[in-house]
């Protein structure tokens, strides 16, 4: 096989796997073990074929001979006509080849951009919590104070959405004397009951061990400590920020309900990564 035939056979390839890539895609759903071999063709097609390109048809010896003026405008004919002008198309072919094998495998490679799903919107940024959302254990009971043993905790959601991930909350009844929040979070804690998120700021595992003795949650993945009486601010372990807290209240019939939702997003941070300065 001459090489402007082997150069054409692997554009060929190269062409044919990457128009079959967006054919797997849409009908067959995506299959990575099948785009990533037909990637590879197409790569390997191309790679293939400018390696032949260079070996091949570039290494004849250059060779120079003088040059002598032209006598007439019958002579340059003469010479125009002597031309392989053969070979100029066969260079225009392949050459078109190339640029169609490179480009569509440039285009092959936007399909991964189609499989980023759908945009999150806000719902990364809230859970089911609303203002007056009543706080109910996971048996759907609304919840008074008065019903907590001190140091009790218990997991608990807004009423109507039992088992909504982003909502679970730890509710913990302690002495209102022994709570320091901020000033701004003193009405949140009616008669000393205190709701955080349950998911860990870390890496979002949930937070489910309570350590009455010294007032802390703990994550048991990877052990970061929250101190419930100060905001639930890490004070042991990977997590930089604390739980988020839920603004409680008491409704006209004395149970808890939320005044509104977090006021900041649960789980692990993501959303103020790039305000974050990084270290030198
Ligand atoms: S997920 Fe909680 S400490 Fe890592």
């Amino acid at each position: 096989m001459t090489a402007e035939r082997s150069i054409a056979v692997s554009l060929i390839v190269s062409i044919l796997a990457s128009l079959a890539l967006p054919v797997v895609y849409v009908l067959v759903g995506g299959n990575p073990q099948l785009e990533g071999i037909l990637l590879a063709v197409a790569l390997g097609g191309l790679g293939l074929a400018i390696v032949i390109w260079a070996i091949r048809l570039f290494e004849a010896p250059v060779e120079e001979e003088p040059r002598h003026e032209f006598g007439s405008t019958a002579a340059v004919e003469a010479t125009a006509d002597a031309l392989d002008l053969g070979s100029i198309t066969r260079r225009r072919f392949l050459g078109s080849l190339l640029a169609g094998a490179g480009g569509l495998l440039a285009a092959a490679l936007v399909l991964p951009a189609f499989s980023l799903g759908p945009h999150p919107t806000r719902q990364l940024f809230e859970t089911a919590w609303r203002k007056g959302s009543r706080v109910v254990g996971s048996d759907g009971r609304p919840i008074r104070p008065d019903q907590l043993a001190t140091d009790a905790v218990q997991t608990v959601f807004p009423e109507g959405n039992v088992g909504h991930a982003d909502s679970q909350t730890l509710l913990i009844k302690l002495r209102p004397e022994d709570l320091q929040l901020a000033a701004e979070r003193q009405a949140w804690a009616p008669q000393g009951v205190v709701g955080y998120s349950k998911i860990c700021t870390h890496a979002g595992c949930p937070v489910g061990l309570y350590r009455a003795e010294d007032h802390s949650l703990l994550c048991p993945c990877h052990q970061s400590t929250f101190d419930v009486l100060r905001g639930a601010v890490p004070t042991f372990g990977p997590a930089a920020r604390p739980l988020p807290q839920l603004p409680l209240e008491l409704d006209a019939e004395g149970y808890l309900v939320a005044r509104s939702d977090y006021t900041e997003p649960v789980g692990p941070s993501f959303w103020n990564m790039t305000h974050t300065e990084m270290p030198d």
